[in-house]
């Protein structure tokens, strides 16, 4: 189903022969990179939740009908009928799908993923880049909050340093600055700050977007800094989407009476657009103040855009983009479990559930990602970012 999704856009945005390279030649392409290392929330969340105590039900995604199209037909943690983004942008440097969570290896394997093959996935779902996003009144409890995963990810590089020898330290890190960082956060942060403004009891609290949105920032620009200091030199980062288009934000919508055009919620599509550009000014600063580094910014709003504008235009059939596939009720109310009947074809839904988009969705974001032309990718798609950074 990814490259059946793969095919339509890129007839549209991307350039052919650069395409359809990966994805025919698949796990058996020497990968462009050596490693990659996931940062972010569910979007890109490969199961590290499962090995979350505390973390309940609302930021799991262990359980049936999540991963019916997975190539086990069964959950894995992924917030998604199969694949996500990170196994979609994986596939097409030529891994066969996301490396793995970091919380499903044991001390020695961590060390080793770092060392030779693949890399780690650091994310988890429900987390934000404010360390308190994603904390117990949402998910019960736990989740590993993006500081908390650059931590992971820092400890882990000095580590193997110290094992080893001088000459050897440099190859070490030659590898991770030849590696791939991969980052999807920010939507959980804007959801639960909107959630909050939304929420008649706190009618009166007194409200400052830009303070905020600041506030996001800075602790991005913090990680982003963090992560170069471990030696990472390539990151490519994906914006939150327009979070006020998910089903449980279009129902506030309806019950607010705050609908934009799309018929989504204004003003959580309005911190999307304005943190995009915020986010857009920060790689920018960085990349002029850390020697080396290299960035690629997906637009994740103007490909959603650009999908619900084409939703029906063939090759595209995208039959739902309001309603979610699994949930019940206009706008999934009743959440995704093994209660509710799934849509007929899963292919043609925008979203999944009512926060993730279907394995469909994603794969035109990954491949936007990875070819795109300079319409959603900017100043470099993750084909150019890699380049030369073969092993
Ligand atoms: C990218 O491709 C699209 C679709 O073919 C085209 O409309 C657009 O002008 C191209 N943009 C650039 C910057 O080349
Ligand atoms: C998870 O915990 C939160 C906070 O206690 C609660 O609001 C939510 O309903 C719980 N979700 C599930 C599925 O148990
Ligand atoms: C990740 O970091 C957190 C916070 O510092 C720590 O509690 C946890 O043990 C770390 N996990 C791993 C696997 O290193
Ligand atoms: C908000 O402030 C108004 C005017 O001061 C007051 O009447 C109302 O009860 C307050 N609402 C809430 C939810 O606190
Ligand atoms: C957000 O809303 C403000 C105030 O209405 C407006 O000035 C701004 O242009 C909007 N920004 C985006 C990105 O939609
Ligand atoms: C980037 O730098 C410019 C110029 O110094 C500054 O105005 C802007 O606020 C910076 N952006 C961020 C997100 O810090
Ligand atoms: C399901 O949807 C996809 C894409 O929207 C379409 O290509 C396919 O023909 C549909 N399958 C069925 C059985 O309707």
């Amino acid at each position: 189903m990814a490259s059946r999704g793969g095919a339509f856009v890129l007839l549209v945005l991307c350039s052919l022969p650069v395409l359809l390279a990966p994805q025919a030649a698949g796990a058996t392409m020497k990968p462009l990179v050596p490693a990659m290392f996931v940062f972010g929330d569910s979007l890109v969340d490969v199961g590290n939740n499962n090995h979350l105590r505390k973390c309940n039900d609302s930021c799991k995604a262990n359980h049936r009908p999540y991963g019916v199209d997975y190539p086990s037909h069964s959950p894995t943690g992924r917030f998604s009928n199969g694949y996500n983004m990170a196994d979609q942008l994986a596939q097409l440097l030529g891994f066969a799908e996301s490396p793995p969570p970091l919380l499903s290896l044991t001390n020695a394997a961590r060390l080793g993923r770092l060392k030779s093959t693949c890399g780690i996935n650091f994310a988890s779902g429900g987390s934000g880049l404010l360390p308190t996003t994603g904390g117990a009144s949402v998910c019960g409890g736990e989740v590993v909050s993006m500081a908390e995963q650059v931590g992971n990810f820092t400890r882990l590089v000095r580590t193997w340093e110290r094992q080893k020898r001088r000459r050897q330290a440099a190859e070490a890190a030659r590898l991770v600055s030849r590696s791939l960082v991969f980052i999807s956060v920010g939507s959980n942060d804007l959801f639960e700050y909107s959630d909050f403004f939304a929420d008649p009891r706190n009618r009166n609290a007194s409200r400052n977007d830009a303070a905020f949105l600041q506030g996001l920032v800075a602790f991005y620009a913090a990680y982003v800094k963090d992560l170069y200091a471990a030696g990472a030199t390539k990151f490519s980062v994906v914006s939150p989407s327009l979070v006020g288009c998910c089903p449980s934000q279009r129902k506030v919508a309806r019950d607010s009476h705050d609908l934009d055009e799309l018929g989504c919620l204004r003003a959580a599509n309005n911190l999307s657009g304005q943190l995009y550009l915020m986010i857009g000014s920060m790689l920018r600063n960085l990349s002029q103040e850390l020697p080396g580094m290299k960035y690629s910014l997906g637009d994740a709003i103007g490909m959603a855009r650009w999908i619900f504008a084409h939703a029906r235009r063939p090759p595209n059939k995208f039959s739902s983009i309001g309603r979610p596939c699994c949930g019940s009720g206009d706008f999934g109310e009743t959440g995704c479990s093994s209660n509710v009947e799934l849509c007929q074809n899963r292919s043609s839904f925008f979203f999944w559930d009512r926060f993730h988009p279907t394995e469909a969705v994603s794969a035109l974001t990954s491949i936007q990602l990875f070819c795109d032309n300079g319409t959603f990718v900017h100043p470099i798609n993750v084909q150019q970012l890699v380049a030369s950074s073969r092993p």
